[in-house]
């Protein structure tokens, strides 16, 4: 995960980093840190915690340059410590980085390079990069080469990837080399901003918002030299390449939390819009239909669909398995939802007409990616559901559909799960009406998705009635949450949502599932959260209810308004509107978006920056 930032031009420096590195605090927030080049020395200032800790440092130990670099951690390898934050300094201090990705081989590396005298300050992979780098440089050395060219510490980085298994997007600055940045990928991405007379660079594009609009990709393989005299891109095994210039996307970035007390308060409250958006310029109501702008590919293609793939992580997994079920009841299309992490590896039987949908919010997710180039590689259409204009998902996939959620800042899901299930109803109706799926049944749904986003709005009116039970329940340290049919992926965002921002413990099943084993978790001190709305199996989660019931668990019910058997079953009641089955995820998900919010306020914990998570993950 881990953000980069880097510049070289004639700002000072550390105001842009800065800044940079707040953008980027989403992909990891357990240290910070930058190097700059100082009147040729480099200079570090790196703290363990948040960016905002980095900040005062550097208030009180100040640096002055137009050159550096800088980097937001998620540790993988070494607690988040001073000596483990980046930047990195290899060899005698000829060369700094900081390093985004996993090195496989890194012990064996250490290893030798500790062999060869290299002295380690840290437990991370990547200060073997930096040691490597420092190796490489003095061996160019030996051979007569002079340190402080580009040409030098180019060959030296080129040398030192080839040695590396993994995954990398590394930025590097050399002590004789002054006004030159080096940067290479391989599997993590990294994106130049190009200036006048000066260079950005990011993990992503969001530090050079506001910056440039001009900006090139780098591709996996390639090294790019940034420099006062230029920029120079070179294919670890085609050299030179020509840059491909793109226009940066901009999207307004309403960051802002206004009354809020967290952005995932704000982001809760922000559903009736954001299902809006998603629904926005896509009802066709004269054909009864939905309507893209994106997908690239034609209708007949699309009618020979055979077979569905959802992939995803996490939430958006979870937003996935809603899916499933509307495009098999709606489009009568087979659907798989495979976890991304295990679909890249797997090699599942795929019919020539399997269609690829990706979901994800942020674009970036490392196996979301890599499940969909391995989908593409093999020459299936892959298409993105994904909110974050020109995420790398976004601009890899063949087409797709954005969300228009608008950022989505809290580390926790919210928004975002609301508006993929809608994008997924609506594409569940447009493949449905290429097929099965009548003119009138077509209306209906259109008639109610259009009344959603105010249903929405009165659902939001459950919070102060969540804040209450949430006084109750916040003491529990273990939590069942149960739904069926549509309501079961909901019962695993709800159990996910709890267990991420407040750390209790929450699993979720279908509800008659538990039966076959979770019951024998239940007493007085495991609460269930039934998912119980009216619809076509409402009796039938009744009575796996009572069987909770039976046995002395407590449980808090999600039921539709005007639900009065449900009061006699329940110890607490959370009302929510009442809509049809297929539209009940969009309404159901919102009481335990708040439980889970409540409850870990009360409970201490940092609702917008869990412990150990980032809003975006981007290892493996
Ligand atoms: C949980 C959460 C994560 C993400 C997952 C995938 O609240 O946010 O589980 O859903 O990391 O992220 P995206 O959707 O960005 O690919």
């Amino acid at each position: 995960m881990c953000g980069i930032v880097g510049y070289v031009g004639h700002r000072d420096v550390a105001g842009f980093l800065l800044e940079g590195l707040h953008r980027l605090e989403y992909r990891g927030y357990d240290s910070a840190g930058i190097a700059v080049l100082q009147n040729d020395e480099i200079k570090v200032r790196k703290k363990a915690g948040r960016v905002q800790e980095l900040s005062s440092e550097l208030d009180s130990n100040p640096v002055q340059s137009s050159i550096g670099i800088g980097h937001t951690r998620w540790a993988t390898h070494g607690e988040a410590t001073n000596e483990n934050s980046h930047p990195h300094i290899g060899g005698n201090g000829e060369v700094v980085l900081v390093h985004n990705g996993v090195i496989e081989n890194y012990i064996d590396l250490r290893n030798q390079l500790q062999g060869l005298g290299f002295v380690f300050k840290s437990q991370t992979d990547s200060e073997v990069i930096a040691h490597l780098l420092a190796h490489h440089l003095q061996e160019q050395v030996k051979l007569g080469e002079d340190a402080s060219t580009k040409e030098t510490c180019l060959k030296a980085l080129e040398l030192t990837t080839r040695k590396l298994n993994g995954t990398y997007g590394i930025v590097a600055m050399f002590k004789e080399c002054s006004n030159t940045i080096i940067c290479a990928r391989a599997g993590s991405p990294l994106v130049i901003g190009i200036g006048k007379d000066e260079y950005f660079l990011g993990s992503d594009s969001s530090p050079l918002i506001g910056y440039t609009e001009d900006v090139v990709y780098l591709s996996d393989y390639e090294i790019a030299i940034l420099s006062s005299d230029g920029m120079e891109i070179i294919h670890r095994d085609s050299g030179h390449q020509s840059p491909s210039i793109q226009t940066l996307k901009q999207v307004s970035a309403d960051s802002d939390l206004g009354d809020f007390e967290h952005y995932m308060l704000k982001e809760i409250y922000e559903q009736p819009q954001s299902i809006e958006n998603a629904m926005r310029g896509r009802l066709d109501e004269d054909e009864a239909t939905a309507k893209f702008g994106g997908l690239n590919i034609d209708p007949q293609q699309l009618r020979k669909i055979d077979r569905i793939v959802l992939t995803a992580c996490g939430t958006s997994w979870h937003a996935g398995l809603v899916g499933e079920y509307l495009l098999e009841e709606f489009a009568r299309i087979p659907t798989e939802v495979e976890y991304a992490s295990e679909l890249r590896y797997r090699n599942p039987p795929m019919t020539d007409n399997t269609m690829v949908f990706t979901i994800t919010q942020s674009g970036e997710t490392a196996d979301t990616l890599a499940a969909m180039r391995e989908c593409k590689r093999k020459g299936h259409p892959t298409l993105a559901i994904c909110n974050v204009v020109g995420s790398t998902i976004a601009r890899e996939a063949d087409g797709g559909i954005y969300l228009h959620a608008g950022p989505e800042i809290g580390v926790a899901s919210t928004k975002a799960f609301t508006s993929q299930v809608t994008v997924l109803t609506l594409l569940a109706l447009y493949l449905g009406r290429m097929r099965h799926l009548s003119q009138p049944a077509g209306s209906r749904i259109i008639q109610q998705l259009k009344e959603i986003p105010d249903i929405i709005r009165k659902t939001l009116k459950c919070h102060e009635a969540v804040k209450d039970i949430s006084e109750r329940y916040c003491h529990y340290e273990n939590f069942l949450y149960l739904g069926r049919l549509y309501n079961f992926p909901v019962a695993l965002e709800g159990a996910l949502k709890l267990k991420e921002i407040s750390y209790s413990h929450a699993e979720g099943y279908p509800a008659a599932e538990m039966k076959q084993g979770p019951i024998a978790l239940v007493d007085e001190k495991t609460p269930s959260v039934f998912i119980v709305p009216r619809g076509n199996i409402y009796p039938k989660v009744l009575s796996n209810l009572e069987e909770i019931k039976a046995r002395k668990g407590p449980v808090i019910a999600i039921a539709c308004e005007g639900d009065t058997r449900i009061e006699q079953l329940a110890d607490d009641v959370i009302y929510v509107p009442d809509v049809e089955d297929y539209l009940q995820p969009l309404v159901t998900s919102i009481p335990l978006q708040f439980l889970s919010y409540h409850i870990a306020l009360l409970r201490g914990c940092n609702v917008d920056r869990p412990r150990n998570l980032a809003k975006s993950v981007t290892v493996e």
